[in-house]
């Protein structure tokens, strides 16, 4: 029987470790096994997490294998290569395709019925693979898609309109990478679209300016990469954010990358885009009214994505 509130993490590195803490700190587990190939990294992140436990909730945290993932309510991966300074995302794809396919065949034999949730990259072809591979039914299959770039996306718009972020309501949707897509037409604040807002902000009603700023939120997880060698925090917290949703039964709609089945004639792919999100997974997608412009980028962006699919399915290692 699936035991509440208990997650399983596979991949304890930099994304899994922090994600890790993340959940202890707010208090959203009962139970967290942190699985990884590396048992003795695994084991590390647990205990330094176990030592600060009298300023926790409690909750039993330690590594483990595959077994452990048997009752888990949620399992998330984030195990694969991270970017190096330089490369796309889409340069992961065969290398983590490969571990993506072994670890969800490990989660067909040992885990029960969880929602399966992938931070590896390039995320929607990560989680297109997992959905193809699990037996888990779609819904609960997907990947932490866009959200991310929807929070950087609402910061970078809070600091331009000095208004704090979560009074914004504006999505990034599509590819999380190159074929991201910013759903300027249906952005608001409180309602007030954001083509009126925009006289209080810096310069934004300007087409140069939105897609400067655009570009920028786009391109910001490299910069980190550049600056830290590595990106977590804000993903973790992405995660802690899907997690919570499910663990909680919030039905909250989250920029996740859902397999799509006919939006706009679109199919087979998985892409971020507005999902409700409560216990197990996705209740269903909000199909966004989107303007020309933005539709066509969304359908240039799934074709994109089926020919590296394609690519994943006929590649032979050597
Ligand atoms: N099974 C379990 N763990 C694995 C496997 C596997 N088959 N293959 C690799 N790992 C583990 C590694 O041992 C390592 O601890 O995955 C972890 C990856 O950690 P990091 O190299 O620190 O990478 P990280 O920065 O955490 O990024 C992981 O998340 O956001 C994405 O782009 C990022 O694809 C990358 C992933």
């Amino acid at each position: 029987m699936i035991k509440k509130n208990k997650v399983a993490i596979i991949g304890a590195g930099q994304v899994g470790s922090t994600t890790a803490f993340t959940l202890a700190v707010k208090g959203l587990v009962s139970e967290l096994v942190i699985i990884d190939i590396n048992k003795e990294k695994a084991e590390g992140e647990a205990l330094d997490i176990n030592h600060g436990m009298p300023f926790l909730n409690p909750a039993k945290i330690y590594a483990g294998s595959y077994e452990d993932t048997k009752n888990a309510e949620v399992v998330i991966i984030t195990a694969g290569l991270p970017r190096k300074p330089g490369q796309s995302r889409r340069d992961l794809i065969h290398s983590n395709s490969r571990i993506i396919k072994e670890i969800i065949s490990n989660l067909n034999e040992h885990a029960e019925d969880p929602v399966i949730v992938i931070a590896t990259n390039p995320v929607d072809l990560m989680a297109l693979t997992a959905q193809k591979v699990s037996k888990q039914p779609k819904t609960k299959v997907f990947g932490s898609g866009t959200l991310l770039d929807t929070a950087r996306f609402k910061f970078a718009l809070a600091q331009n309109c000095n208004i704090e972020a979560r009074s914004i309501q504006a999505e990034i949707i599509g590819e999380h990478g190159e074929g991201e897509i910013p759903v300027w037409s249906l952005a608001n604040v409180v309602g007030v679209p954001l083509a009126i807002y925009c006289n209080v902000c810096d310069r934004i009603c300007e087409e140069e300016k939105r897609i400067e700023l655009f570009e920028k939120v786009r391109d910001s997880g490299m910069e980190v990469i550049k600056k830290k060698g590595a990106t977590y925090y804000a993903i973790s917290l992405t995660l802690a954010r899907i997690t919570e949703a499910i663990l909680r039964d919030e039905n909250s709609v989250l920029t996740v990358s859902t397999y799509i089945d006919g939006f706009l004639g679109i199919n087979d792919v998985s892409m971020g885009l507005p999902a409700v999100v409560g216990t197990g997974g996705i209740q269903r997608i909000i199909e966004l009214p989107l303007d020309l412009e933005e539709k066509e980028a969304f359908i240039n962006t799934s074709k994109v994505l089926k020919t590296l699919a394609k690519d994943i399915d006929e590649f032979k290692p050597e």
